[in-house]
Formats: C-alpha cells, sequence, structure tokens
C-alpha cells in the first residue's frame, strides 16, 4: 500500500511538505513515550527538533535564551557588526531564566533626562560604573521619576538603594525561586548578579507571564553550564575576525549562512574552522542535492543546512529559477548525510505541526523556522497594527531592506554593483509567546509520530529507510480536502 520513499521521490519530480502524506501505520505506546531528543550538529545534543533562523526579525537574544530554554536552539543572525552580534550571544547565554528583558544602567552621580530612557526597561539600574557587569547600588523605577518635582537632582539623592540583599538574586536561580524572593521581599522587581556583578533584571510581571506557560524541562545546556547558543557567519576573509568575536562570546555551534553552500568560498571556511577551532560544530550550507551534501561533508561540516527558495519570504527559484521542492530537497540530502552520522536541518517551508512531522520523518533531525517565530514575543522588532491585526514585520535577509544593512554576502552580491533581490519584506501575526506555542506544536508533532508507530525521530527514519512507512503524493483536490473545507465560517483555534 501506498510508495516507499526510495520510488516516490526518484520519478522526477520535485515535491514539497503538502504534496505528500504519509499513511499511518500501527500504534502500540502512548503519545507521552515519544522522545523529540535530537541533534542539531554532530556535537549539538537539543530535547527538541527547533531551530530558529538567523534572520534579523527572528534571532536576537530574546529568541535564542527562549529556544534554549525550551530545549531547541537559537543561531543569532549576522546581519550586523561583529562585536554587536558577539554581544547578543552573550546576552542570550548570560540568561537562566527566558525572561524579555532590555536593562538600562546609569551611574549615581548622572542624571535621568526624559522618559525616553525608560523606553525599553520599567527601570533603571543604578551601578556603580553606569554600566552592566558592575556593582548594583540602586535602582529607580519610572513612576518615581515621573512623581519627581526637580528632575534636575542627581540620580543618586533619589534612587532606592542597594543596601540589603532584597535587590538582588544570584544569576542561577531559576524562575520558582526569583518568584518566592519577590513574594518575600514584596518587591516588584530584583536585579541578577553574577560575581557582585548586575547581569540582568527580572520583573515580577515577567515571572508571573512566564508561569502562565507549560512547564519548561532542562533546556539546552552546553558544556560550559550556560545556554546552547548559535550564530551565523558568512564565508569572506573579514568573516574570519567575527567568527573570533563569537567564539570569545562562547558560541556553541556556527552556521555558514548562505543560499547556495556548495561552493570554493565555503569549502574553505569549512575547512578553516575545522583546522583554527577544532572544539567548533560547523553547520554547511544551504544544499538540495546529494552532490552538493557529499562535497560539504568531504570538506568536513558537523551538520547540514537544507533548503533553497523554500522559505515563505524567498524568491530566490523565481529570481534564479534554481532549488528543489523542500520534502525532496530533505529526503535526498538526508539520505546522503545519514550513511556520515551528519544531521540535517530542515530549513525553511514550515507553517504548521505537520510540516514539522513530514520534514522530520523525511529524515531531517531539526527544522529550522522564520516565519512561524517570526511575530512571537521574543521575535526582535515591535508590534504594530495593520487593518486591525497586531502585527509584527518579517523579512528576508535577500531583501533590499535587509541587505542594506550587509546581508548581501549571503546572496553573494556584496561585491556586484546592481542589487538583485531574492526575498520580500512582509508582517506576520501576534503569535504570542514561543515558550508558549511551540510546547503545544511539539504535542501536536508527538500525536503525528504516534500515527506512524514511531517512538523516537531514530525510529522514524529506519522506519521509512526499510520501506516499512509508506507515503503518496495529494493531487491538488485531496490536498484541499485534506484542508478545512465546505464550511460558510469557522474559528480555527488549535490550543
Ligand atoms: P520560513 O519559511 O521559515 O523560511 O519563513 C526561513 C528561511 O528562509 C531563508 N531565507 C531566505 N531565502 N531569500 C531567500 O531565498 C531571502 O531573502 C531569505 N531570507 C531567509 C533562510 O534559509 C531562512 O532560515
Amino acid at each position: 500500500d501506498g510508495f516507499a520513499g526510495g520510488r516516490l521521490f526518484n520519478q522526477g519530480y520535485s515535491y514539497t511538505y503538502d504534496d505528500v502524506i504519509f499513511l499511518p501505520h500501527y500504534i502500540d505506546f502512548p503519545t507521552e513515550s515519544v522522545q523529540l531528543a535530537t541533534r542539531l550538529s554532530r556535537n549539538v545534543p537539543l530535547s527538541i527538533p527547533c531551530v530558529s533562523s538567523p534572520m534579523d526579525t527572528v534571532t536576537e537574544s530574546h529568541m535564542a535564551a527562549a529556544m534554549a530554554a525550551l530545549g531547541g536552539v537559537g543561531i543569532v543572525h549576522s546581519n550586523l557588526n561583529p562585536a554587536d552580534q558577539a554581544a547578543l550571544v552573550r546576552s542570550a547565554k548570560a540568561r537562566k531564566v527566558p525572561i524579555l528583558s532590555s536593562p538600562v544602567f546609569a551611574s549615581p552621580s548622572g542624571r535621568i533626562e526624559s522618559e525616553e530612557d525608560f523606553s525599553s526597561s520599567p527601570y533603571v539600574l543604578v551601578t556603580e560604573s553606569g554600566a552592566a557587569r558592575s556593582k548594583l547600588l540602586g535602582y529607580v523605577a519610572k513612576a518615581d521619576w515621573v512623581a519627581l518635582p526637580n528632575k534636575e537632582v542627581k540620580i543618586y539623592d533619589y534612587m532606592v538603594k542597594s543596601s540589603s540583599s532584597d535587590l538582588v538574586v544570584p544569576w542561577d536561580y531559576d524562575l520558582e525561586r526569583i518568584g518566592w524572593h519577590l513574594e518575600e521581599k514584596k518587591r516588584d522587581v530584583v536585579a541578577m548578579v553574577k560575581d557582585d556583578e548586575v547581569v540582568d533584571l527580572v520583573t515580577k510581571k515577567e515571572v508571573e507571564r512566564i508561569k502562565g506557560y507549560p512547564k519548561l524541562g532542562v533546556g539546552s545546556v552546553g558544556p560550559d553550564g550556560k545556554w546552547i547558543v548559535g550564530a551565523a557567519a558568512g564565508t569572506r576573509d573579514q568573516d574570519k575576525e567575527r567568527l573570533e568575536h563569537l567564539v570569545k562570546a562562547g558560541i556553541n555551534v556556527v552556521v555558514l549562512d548562505s543560499s547556495q553552500g556548495n561552493s570554493i568560498y565555503q569549502i574553505e571556511m569549512i575547512k578553516f574552522i575545522k583546522l583554527t577551532y577544532p572544539e567548533l560544530d560547523v553547520v554547511g550550507g544551504n544544499v538540495v542535492t546529494m552532490s552538493q551534501a557529499r562535497n560539504l561533508i568531504h570538506a568536513g561540516v558537523d551538520g547540514l543546512r537544507v533548503g533553497m527558495g523554500s522559505g515563505s519570504i524567498c524568491t530566490t527559484q523565481e529570481v534564479c529559477a534554481v532549488g528543489r521542492g523542500q520534502a525532496t530537497a530533505v529526503y535526498k540530502v538526508a539520505s546522503v548525510a545519514s550513511q556520515s552520522g551528519v544531521p540535517v536541518i530542515a530549513d525553511g517551508g514550515i507553517s504548521n505541526s505537520g510540516h514539522i512531522v513530514k520534514a522530520l520523518v523525511l529524515g531531517a533531525s531539526t527544522v529550522m523556522m522564520g516565519s512561524f517565530l517570526a511575530g512571537s514575543t521574543e521575535a526582535p522588532g515591535a508590534y504594530e497594527y495593520q487593518n486591525g491585526r497586531r502585527v509584527k514585520k518579517y523579512r528576508g535577509m535577500g531583501s533590499l531592506e535587509a541587505m542594506t544593512k550587509g546581508s548581501d554576502a549571503r546572496y553573494l552580491g556584496d561585491k556586484a554593483k546592481l542589487k538583485i533581490a531574492q526575498g520580500v519584506v512582509g508582517a506576520v501575526a501576534d503569535k504570542g509567546s514561543v515558550l508558549k506555542f511551540i510546547p503545544y506544536t511539539m504535542q501536536a508533532v508527538k500525536q503525528g509520530f504516534q500515527d506512524l508507530g514511531a517512538s523516537s525521530l531514530q525510529s522514524a527514519h529506519d522506519l521509512l529507510r526499510s520501506e516499512v512507512l509508506r507515503l503518496e503524493v495529494r493531487t491538488g483536490a485531496a490536498q484541499v480536502e485534506g484542508g478545512i473545507h465546505g464550511l460558510v465560517s469557522y474559528e480555527k483555534k488549535s490550543f
């Protein structure tokens, strides 16, 4: 019944996730026993197969910390200078709890000039040096500053002083302990300190927000005891300097960001990284064919990123006539990569949990997501309203707008005088926090695995390769039937 993967994907068609459907198999275990533990790359273990894209509207420090807290990983984008990218990595790794905080610092002898100083945080932290990683002296709440009759006074004269230990907790306290501390001391805010220096600020509101979400597991913690965080880099000479900054900041993996990864530039960069930083995992890509994959595996990659033109904001296939349907690409590349033990990242084109199941069963070890995570509380950028809907900006890194900030190297256009876009700028709906919708999505993925009789990623891969799992192509009408249809109106709520 149905087709084996080998037969279905060898007919000369480029299939994407929606084109194919698995036939159900036999269930002999409960959903809870499905294990989604996996690897991003050879030496980077994860407890869920989710990776956030290195895009400037998807992954900065808040997203990277939240993805790691969930058991996945975030790849910090490289559309900014190396020192700033390294600072985002440090900031993600300095957190133990996935709170949203952008603390503002001031020195006691300074003055707060305007309400603007509170634009990213309702509190200004006062430290000896006036910056982070310095001894905490006190804080100023926005409400206290607003109520101040004379705004000319020095901060020292009206700040809440930190002579007591009420104001601080150790940086590695978990949410529960921070919550108890705030409750016991009747405070709205507490600073997190490491070696007597402030590293972060936590508000009661943030603790309560996160408490309302599904309980977090252990998260992705690296050998340094901090969150596992990845970062993107290019393949030009100046990227070697970027890499140095990133390695110093403690990245666990570097992702070479290129839309066509099978190039002499990338192969040389992979060899350089393996020689210079033997401890650092390097993910190569993007690739969509078996021969591209073989070349990068031969050069020494620890992981392969798969997808060309499958992303929601991509125009590469239209502009360059090159790419592949994502289901075919994942299946083909994984069939080569699995022989060398190189994990595959299915990058782009994920818009529901079914796509994640398909990517993983077809051979991927993780899925990399842009639009699925953009628009979340943790994505960079502010919410705005479009036709009454709350949205956040989401843009392709090959869009003209993003390329003016430097991402053109990914599309090999940095030296070209005439810039051609391979992506668009758009907006996606507010999705709430990844801390809420990713656990629900993983539960849906587990149910898909259960229907297929696969209790883990490895067992899914084995069932597919041994031709026990069968699949078919869906006609256009079958795809319509497989979606919601025939209703006058409906409300779609998944959880
Ligand atoms: P999704 O579908 O998750 O895709 O939104 C995210 C992935 O798309 C890739 N990407 C691009 N591809 N032009 C492209 O052709 C672009 O401007 C662009 N920006 C991102 C990237 O692989 C990302 O992970």
